[in-house]
This record gives structure tokens, sequence and C-alpha cells, in this order.
């Protein structure tokens, strides 16, 4: 088991600076997606090759994840993504983030880590203020994506996000994923493994109304 990093710690407050669009996407037009809590970016990394008229940003604490996943960006010669090292939290609350924010097509908080004791809740990635945050930042018709297999840490980032007006759940079934940034359902490393142990997964889909 790894030891969780503690984003509320002094190290995470400073972030690093963030380049504008062009220098971080060959075509910076192209319709973007967050995933926060990316780990080494593998699914990034197959994402971005597999569909390239998408842009992909991935956001992850571990500083040494995302040196690797830069690395084989530059050895892979990938056009369409690019990796900030930091709190997820601080980074997008910082005015440096702003114009990116405002090309964010949809966001995935993929098997973020549970923090199950009360007292660590704030340590979680959603939090109210966060959630009310993108609701005031994202574009209309922008989604997030949740997904874990911790039954209780669902229901926290569902009533965090379904309490909040600014969001309203879209149905799975009626949902194009064709057109989505992961159209061939592409598995997280922890989603593999999930399903290799046959673990419940619980998902959900929001778009900013
Ligand atoms: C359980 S792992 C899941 C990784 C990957 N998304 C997957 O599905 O396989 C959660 C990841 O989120 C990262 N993380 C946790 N809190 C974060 C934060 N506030 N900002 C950025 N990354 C964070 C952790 O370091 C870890 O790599």
């Amino acid at each position: 088991m790894r030891q969780h990093v503690n984003p509320l710690s002094r190290n995470f407050k400073e972030i690093e600076r963030i380049p504008s669009l062009i220098e971080m996407f060959a075509n910076p037009k192209l319709n973007l997606h967050l995933d926060i809590g990316c780990a080494a970016g593998e699914l990034l990394l197959d994402l971005a090759l597999d569909n390239t008229s998408w842009n992909y940003l991935g956001i992850e604490i571990r500083e040494k994840l995302v040196k690797n996943a830069k690395l084989k960006v530059r050895e892979r010669e990938i056009e369409n993504l690019y990796f900030i090292f930091g709190n997820a939290n601080n980074i997008l609350n910082d005015v440096q983030s702003r114009f990116f924010i405002e090309n964010i097509r949809s966001i995935s908080f993929n098997f973020p880590d549970p923090w199950f004791k009360k007292r660590h809740y704030k340590r979680r990635v959603i939090q109210p203020e966060f959630i009310s945050f993108l609701a005031n930042s994202l574009k209309k018709g922008s989604l997030i994506f949740i997904k874990t297999d911790v039954k209780d840490l669902f229901d926290y980032m569902d009533y965090t996000i379904s309490i909040d007006s600014n969001f309203k759940t879209i149905d799975k079934e009626d949902f194009k994923y064709s057109e989505s940034f992961n159209p061939n359902k592409v598995k997280t490393n922890r989603e593999k493994y999930a399903f290799v142990n046959q673990l419940q997964i619980f998902e959900r889909i929001y778009k900013k109304i």
C-alpha cells in the first residue's frame, strides 16, 4: 500500500508556472479534457495517442510520477498531452489557470484517494468550495465524471456535486461516449485492478447547466 500524500501540506502551496495553451499543445483550439489525480498518466498517454482530436491535461500531486509522465510525452512525441505537478485544488484556484479552465470541456476524477477517516475528509480532492468554484468557472455544458470503488466516497462526491444546483446528473444510458474524451472507454489502472478483483465500480456524470 502506498502512503497517501497529504494535499494540505505546506509543500503544495507554491505551484509551478503554468504554461499557456499554445505552449502545452500543438493545436490549442481542440476540446480540452482534464484528469485530476492522473497518477503516472497511463490513461492519458493512451487517450492522447488514440484521440488526436482532443487535448488532454493531467494534474498529479506526486512529483516523480509527473516527471516520468512528461518524459514519456517527449519520447513518444505526443502533441496533445500535458502534465502539471501539484495539488489540483491549489492549481485550479490559481489565477494562472483561468485561461485553461475556460477551455475545459470535461473533467474526470478517477478513483480519488478515499481518506477514510472523518478527520481526513478535508484532504479529499472534491470539496464543496472546489465544486462551487468549478460551477462558477466552467462553461455551460461542461461535464464532470466521477468513478470510484469506494461506496462511501462515491456517496460523498455525489452529494457534494448534486447539492450544487449548477450541475445536473446525466443518465449513463443516454450518454454518447463516442463523442466524449474517452470514446473507447479506456480503463484507468485502478479500474483495471477493480475489474480483475471484481470490485464494484460506482460512477456518475454531471453536466454544468
Ligand atoms: C488512487 S490514485 C488513482 C489514480 C488513477 N486516477 C487511476 O484511476 O488509476 C489517486 C491519485 O490521485 C492523486 N491525488 C490525490 N490528491 C490529489 C490532489 N489534491 N491533486 C492532485 N492529485 C491528487 C494521488 O497522488 C494518486 O496518484
